[in-house]
């Protein structure tokens, strides 16, 4: 059978390690860092944010490692998605989120270490919040836009498995937000409706 090729790149059977307590990848081709200063209008209390710089500097909210795996029809992309513990006001760090571009492409995101939720939320509001915790995995169907939340004390790591396809359209969620939202009340997450949403 053919290889299939993309930029050039033969893609090989491979395997690589996730370590269960960092989420670290022994082998990845793509690490990003999401940092408070960068995502500060994601919190829906932004000056809570600006607050939070001033007083302990910039944080790292969440990070990935991920394989390059070709964007394409076909292939099986995943990661390693960590999401640190901790908040920012009343909310629970989380990831920017996002619907996939090809918006009928699932995902399936498997557990590895903490406690969180995963937002799914369609675009007319309808929403559905799963418990994340080692050994659960979580399907996002789709036209779902999609987002952990770390409800706990420890870091949030997980194994996100998508179509090769699914692509990422970050700029809905960034104009409207989320309609939901997990915040600390009294010492426990409740669920909020986001008071900035844009319809
Ligand atoms: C891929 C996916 C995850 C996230 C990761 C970071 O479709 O859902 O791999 O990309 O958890 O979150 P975002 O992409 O929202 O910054
Ligand atoms: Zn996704």
């Amino acid at each position: 059978m053919d290889l299939k090729i993309e930029n050039k790149r033969v893609v090989y059977p491979f395997s690589v390690g996730i370590d269960s307590e960092t989420g670290m990848m022994d082998d990845y081709d793509v690490h990003i860092e999401r940092w408070l200063k960068d995502i500060t209008k994601m919190f829906y209390d932004e000056n809570a944010a600006i607050k939070y710089l001033n007083k302990h500097g910039n944080i790292k909210i969440y990070e990935v490692y991920e394989k390059g795996i070709p964007e394409i029809d076909g292939e099986v992309r995943f990661c390693s998605s960590i999401t640190y513990p901790g908040k920012i006001g009343d909310e629970y760090f989380m990831t920017k989120g996002h619907f996939h571009s090809r918006p009928d492409t699932a995902e399936l995101y498997y557990c590895i270490r903490g406690h969180g939720y995963m937002l799914m939320e369609r675009e007319n509001g309808d929403y559905v919040i799963e418990e994340m915790y080692p050994g659960r995995a979580v399907y996002v169907p789709g036209y779902y836009a999609h987002r952990s939340i770390n409800i706990g004390d420890e870091p949030l790591i997980s194994l996100p498995v998508y179509p090769g396809d699914a692509g990422h359209d970050y700029g809905t969620i960034e104009q409207k937000g989320f309609k939901h939202l997990v915040v600390d009340k009294d010492g426990k997450p409740s669920i909020i409706v986001n008071p900035y949403y844009k319809e």
